[in-house]
């Protein structure tokens, strides 16, 4: 199963978002940049003392957006080394805001039920267009689910083209969550 056409398969690998972010200056919000779902965001994590991974931040200014609207933890991860090194550099004067290389496969240094909220913006999308997209996709969900405390949520934003692929493997990999439409994005909030 690849969700990818040849051009868009390179998204799935380290190689191609290290050649990008090495020749394209940020900030870039992939689909929609944070005022526009900061309402949505601010209703499913309320502000208090809340824990926030964004996964395949890449160099987004999305995360900064939430920490400017009182968010006080949110921690950033990348597979990409380029782009993890940039967002260091850049708000290393910003605690609330933190970069970690990792691969959203395999999240083995943060202990399980360790976060009140996932936030994925392009990432599972990016996976579903790489090779072995179904295996890589389920230990990313599968991941993001061990991670998450309960009652945590996930927000998912991806193309809405990509749903028929997207269901199925959140439906094995989650129990319980309900689905939210947003404009043309389909944004999953998953009650652990
Ligand atoms: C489409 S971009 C989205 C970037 C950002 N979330 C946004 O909304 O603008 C996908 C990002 O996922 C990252 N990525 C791809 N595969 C990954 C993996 N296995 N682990 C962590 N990050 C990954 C890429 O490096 C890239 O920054």
């Amino acid at each position: 199963m690849t969700f990818g056409t040849s051009s868009t398969q390179a998204y799935g690998e380290t190689w191609y978002w290290n050649n990008r972010y090495a020749n394209e200056s940020g900030p870039f919000d992939w689909y929609q940049k944070y005022p526009s779902l900061a309402p949505l965001i601010r209703l499913y994590v309320p502000h208090n003392h809340q824990r926030i991974l964004v996964v395949g931040c890449g160099n987004s200014a999305f995360s900064e957006g939430m920490v400017d609207d009182g968010y006080e933890e949110v921690v950033n991860v990348d597979i990409s080394s380029v782009v993890i090194k940039a967002m260091q550099n850049k708000y290393q004067s910003r605690p609330q805001l933190k970069y970690v290389e990792m691969d959203v496969r395999d999240m083995g240094t943060f202990e399980a039920g360790s976060f009140d909220a996932v936030i994925d913006k392009g990432t599972l999308d990016s996976i579903l267009c790489g090779n072995n997209s179904r295996g890589n996709a389920t230990r990313m969900l599968e991941e993001v689910g061990r991670v998450l405390k309960d009652n945590g949520v996930y927000i998912l934003v991806l193309i809405i083209l990509s749903i028929s692929l997207t269901m199925p493997l959140l439906l094995h990999c989650f129990s319980i969550f309900t689905i939210l439409l947003y404009q043309n994005l389909l944004l999953g909030i998953n009650v652990m």
